[in-house]
């Protein structure tokens, strides 16, 4: 079973690509963190967990649902990382969790996709995107291979500022950078809704037509990212920087699709 967390589009991208090329079923945790309490999951092939990379680690909101849920059956996990650039030593927290949850380690895997941290960095262009996107697939076919032979995973490379960043900056970001605190539309919000929809966290409701923002946030970038006129900003880091939102095609997937537009 592939489990994917996804803000902005590519974890759900690359945990479709596995789930086909793996003959699986893709799970969104979003949809059942939103519909709340915990499920018994069985599945007799490994369990994959597609994520982003948040601060060198797996999100948190990821692995609070590995930890609340059950999982029964192979009890192999895999994680793909989805990241901007990398994901330092993600691999030894996602090695501690499966320990903790009885689960059997099969590796960790990075896989460089658009940078969508809006919030904080410079993200690239829809040319780039796609440039970008396209360099992805195949190592996500790779990944995808492996599992499908019941392979371990090859370690990523840690460099000693990957440790640093995994251990010692982790452990700040939440705290001190994920907020919601900086999100605000602006006039061009036509009061559609699809900020609310889109949160994995119900973490936007809708007053009086105009997106209000609550203390859930898990900095996902869903909502600004997939506004389709491109009203909300968060303070004054996005300003004037492109919306990235690779949207869902369970049907035909094709990289070709870098920016919402
Ligand atoms: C809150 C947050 C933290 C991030 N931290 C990292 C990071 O530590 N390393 C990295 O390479 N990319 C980081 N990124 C970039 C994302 O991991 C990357 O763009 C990912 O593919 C987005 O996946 P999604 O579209 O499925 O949400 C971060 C993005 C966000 C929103
Ligand atoms: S998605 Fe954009 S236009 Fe739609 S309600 Fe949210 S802010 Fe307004
Ligand atoms: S409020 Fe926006 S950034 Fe925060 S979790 Fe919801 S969609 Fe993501």
């Amino acid at each position: 079973m592939i489990f994917y967390f996804s803000g902005t589009g590519n974890s759900r991208y690359a945990a479709r690509l596995i789930a086909g090329e793996t003959g699986d079923t893709a799970v969104s945790i979003g949809d059942a963190v939103k519909s709340g309490g915990a499920r018994i999951y069985h599945s007799e092939k490994p369990l994959v967990f597609v994520c982003p990379t948040y601060a060198w680690r797996i999100p948190r909101v990821a692995e609070r649902f590995i930890l609340e849920n059950r999982f029964e059956g192979s009890g192999l996990a895999y994680f793909v990382l989805t990241c901007g650039d990398h994901a330092g030593n993600a691999a030894r927290y996602a090695s501690k969790l499966c320990a903790a949850k009885g689960l059997t380690f099969m590796g960790t895997n990075a896989v460089v996709m658009p940078e969508n941290y809006i919030a904080l960095f410079e993200v690239p262009d829809k040319a780039e995107s796609e440039k970008i996107l396209e360099r992805a697939v195949p190592k996500i076919l790779a990944i995808a291979g492996r599992i499908r032979d019941g392979r371990a995973l090859t370690p990523d490379r840690v460099t000693p500022v990957g440790w640093f960043l995994s251990a010692a900056v982790n452990p700040l970001f939440y705290p001190f950078v994920v907020s919601a605190r900086g999100f605000y539309a602006t006039d061009a919000c036509t009061g559609c809704g699809r900020c609310a929809a889109l949160c994995p966290l119900n973490n936007v409701a809708l007053e009086k037509s105009r997106p209000v923002w609550g203390k859930r946030c898990t900095h996902c970038m869903a909502c600004i990212c997939a506004c389709p006129v491109e009203a909300i900003e968060y303070k004054n880091a996005s300003k004037g920087k492109p919306r990235y939102y690779l949207p869902d095609s369970p049907a035909g997937i094709s990289p070709k699709s870098g920016h919402d537009d």
